[in-house]
C-alpha cells in the first residue's frame, strides 16, 4: 500500500510539471496570437490614414477614406520629396526624412498627386 502511494505521488509530481509545459505550450502560440493580433490592430489603426515614402514609392499608391478625413504622407527616405496634388488642392513644402505633411479631405473626388522633384513619383486619394 505504501509503495502504492508513494508510486502515485511520483506519477502525480511527474504529471504535474508535465502539464504545466504542455498548457505553457498551448497558451503560448495563443498568448502570442494575442499579442500579434493587438499589435497588429493598433498598428493598423495608427497607420490607416498614413502614406508613407520609401525609395521613391507612395505606400499605399492608392488611398480610400471618409469625406473629412486627415491623410498624412511621412518621408522614410533620405532625400526629400513633396505631395502635390493634380488639381492644385493641396501642396507641401519639402520634406526632409521622417519630415511630415497633413491634408483634410473635406470634399469627395478622386486626388491624383505626384512628388514636385520626382514627378514620376505618383499617388491617388479617393475620397468618399
Ligand atoms: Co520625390
Amino acid at each position: 500500500m505504501r509503495s502504492l502511494v508513494s508510486h502515485l505521488r511520483l506519477a502525480a509530481a511527474r504529471f504535474t510539471p508535465g502539464r504545466a509545459v504542455l498548457v505553457a505550450m498551448l497558451m503560448g502560440p495563443i498568448v502570442g496570437a494575442l499579442l500579434a493580433f493587438g499589435t497588429v490592430a493598433a498598428e493598423e489603426a495608427k497607420d490607416a490614414n498614413v502614406v508613407t515614402i520609401d525609395n521613391f514609392v507612395f505606400t499605399p499608391p492608392e488611398l480610400t477614406v471618409a469625406v473629412g478625413t486627415t491623410v498624412k504622407w511621412v518621408n522614410h527616405d533620405d532625400i526629400p520629396h513633396t505631395v502635390v496634388d493634380k488639381n492644385k488642392a493641396f501642396r507641401s513644402k519639402a520634406l526632409d526624412t521622417d519630415d511630415a505633411y497633413s491634408f483634410t479631405f473635406a470634399s469627395a473626388g478622386t486626388y491624383d498627386y505626384f512628388c514636385g522633384l520626382h514627378p514620376h513619383m505618383q499617388g491617388k486619394i479617393i475620397v468618399k
